[in-house]
């Protein structure tokens, strides 16, 4: 593990979201927990670390101008001079944000010492915050790693797709080698109910304890919500515009689960972060 990683127990609570497959819903769930801790007066950061296909920014019903996508991508291609402080953006109900860079082929690709830098700079830009959340990208760039290996908690989501599964599991193996410090656990997504749920997360859970040997907590699981799709249509966030909905409450417990965890910033027992149980929506 390079040196110049900052594994003191101070510093915000850092989350990332990993998939493996795309569309499983990371981004989704990502921006509404970011204003789901920022609800909670939690001083909180929303970093799209997704340099294939950023778009945090719309969920948000932010517009990130063309010319900031292009100097982000710039200045990630002279990491050294990298100054990530400008391209912060005050997000809606107080939730700060970095955008990530779309349709670079450059940034995409983005070769692990590089990526390492650019993953330590943004952990830097959130020093004095409670949370850092990261969103990353569907499969296995250099910055998802590297984000993931300077989180203390990744948040796998699963669905209940074949295809979903299995890639969680190549993630999975791929976080295991090169982000051994971030625990794992699951985040189920688009369940039918609590126990659809539950079943998704055991057949994932026997899978990886026989080929594995991990066990793997289940974090908390979110509803199929026609609200997720509406709000994206729209350009907004449904913890936002239908707080009362079944995925904006799950996130909203999932966040009350992790915030004797995330405050105050500091000074942060890491003893005391995460919970095992399934959380009703
Ligand atoms: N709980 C949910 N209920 C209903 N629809 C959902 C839910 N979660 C996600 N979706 C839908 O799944 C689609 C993909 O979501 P999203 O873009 O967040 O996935 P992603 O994992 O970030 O994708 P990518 O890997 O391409 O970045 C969206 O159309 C969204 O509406
Ligand atoms: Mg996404």
């Amino acid at each position: 593990m390079p040196e110049f990683y900052d594994l003191s127990a101070e510093g915000p609570l850092t989350v990332a979201l990993a998939s493996g497959k795309g569309g499983v819903g990371k981004t989704s769930l990502a921006v509404n927990l970011g204003l789901a801790f920022a609800s909670l007066d939690l001083d909180t950061l929303l970093v799209d670390a997704d340099y294939s296909f950023a778009n945090a920014d719309i969920m948000l019903g932010l517009e990130t101008p063309a010319e900031v996508d292009a100097a982000l991508a710039a200045a990630h291609a002279e990491v050294g001079g990298l100054e990530l402080e400008r391209f912060l953006v005050a997000g809606p109900a107080g939730l700060d944000f970095l955008p990530g860079v779309s349709g670079s082929l450059a940034s995409a690709n983005l070769d692990r010492m590089t990526a390492a830098t650019i993953a330590r700079q943004m952990r830097r830009l959130a020093r004095d915050r409670d949370v850092l959340l990261f969103d990353t990208g569907a499969g296995l760039a250099g910055l998802t790693v590297e984000v993931a290996a300077l989180a203390d908690l990744v948040l796998l989501v699963l669905t209940a797709e074949p295809t979903a599964f299995m890639d969680a599991y190549g993630m999975l193996k791929v976080l295991r080698r090169f982000a051994p410090r971030a625990e794992v656990q699951l985040l189920v997504n688009r369940a039918r109910d609590a126990a659809d749920a539950a079943a998704m997360a055991e057949r994932f859970r026997c899978v990886t304890e026989r080929f594995l040997g991990m066990t793997l907590e289940v974090a908390g699981w979110v509803p199929e919500d026609s609200n997720v799709h509406a709000a994206i249509r729209s350009q907004s966030a449904f913890f936002l515009e239908c707080p009362e909905s079944p995925a904006a409450l799950a996130l909203r417990d999932l966040a009350l689960r992790f915030e004797t965890s995330a405050s105050p910033h500091g000074d942060r027992g890491r003893s005391s972060k995460t919970p095992s149980r399934m959380v009703a929506p």
